[in-house]
């Protein structure tokens, strides 16, 4: 089997019906690694999936892979997040694949947007810095309790709060949009343009 006969594309309500395959993969997987992860519920991803914010990679109508974004603190922050190849199509790279789609999706609909990753695979963080991602504290993160309480399904979640949310097992990485511009663009700048852009939704 070659990369070029799974297809990549971003999930909508035709492929609700993978849900299942999708959690039990990467329950699975977790198992397998002996690592925690953030747990999802069925609802959760089949809204992902409705919102235009999922990837699925399918080999015929077989699963082959998945992995979805979201926002946080009022879309200031992104992740990619739910990565999973099925063991039968690893190593073809699909992780890769579905990656620089997520990614790409990311960026195109929250153009200013950080993007970051909180991670304990090897992989994600070799793609990660492939992307331009850098390894940060996890105070440069968001504080969005929405996305902190994700973690609470995790087995290493007493170490987090032990830390008071400093430090745990997995490795923070950001991918600060500001950084790849060539030229730094003032705060009272970017402050005009934002009260401009307001005032432009309110009048029309
Ligand atoms: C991690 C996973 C998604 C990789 O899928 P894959 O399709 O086999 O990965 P790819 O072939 O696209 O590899 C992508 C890159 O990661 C590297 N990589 C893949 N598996 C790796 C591993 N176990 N350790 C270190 N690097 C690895 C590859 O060498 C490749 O880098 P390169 O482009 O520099 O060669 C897959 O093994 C999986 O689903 N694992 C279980 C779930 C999981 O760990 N998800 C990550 C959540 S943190």
């Amino acid at each position: 089997m070659k990369l070029e006969d799974i297809t990549v594309e971003v999930a909508s309500e035709k492929h609700l019906a993978y849900v299942d395959q999708i959690l039990k993969a990467i329950e699975d997987a977790a198992q397998v690694r002996g690592t925690g992860i953030a747990r999802r519920k069925p609802e959760y991803l089949a809204q992902k999936i409705c919102e235009a914010k999922a990837v699925i990679a399918l080999y015929k109508d077989r699963f082959a892979g998945f992995s979805y974004i979201e926002t946080w603190e009022h879309k200031r922050y992104v992740t990619t997040s739910g990565l999973i190849v099925h063991p039968d199509f690893r190593g073809l790279s699909l992780a890769k694949k579905i990656k620089d789609l997520t990614f790409s999706l990311a960026r195109t609909r929250w153009p200013n947007a950080k993007i970051f990753s909180l991670t304990s695979g090897a992989a994600v963080m070799v793609m990660n810095t492939q992307l331009g991602y850098k390894p940060v504290t996890f105070a440069e993160l968001t504080n969005d309790e929405a996305f902190w309480k994700g973690c609470e399904g995790c087995i290493n979640v007493d170490i987090l709060k032990r830390t008071d949310r400093k430090y745990c097992i997995c490795t923070g990485m950001l991918f600060d949009p500001e950084e790849h511009l060539p030229a730094k663009i003032p705060q009272e700048v970017l402050d005009r343009i934002a009260k401009l852009d307001h005032d432009e939704e309110i009048n029309g």
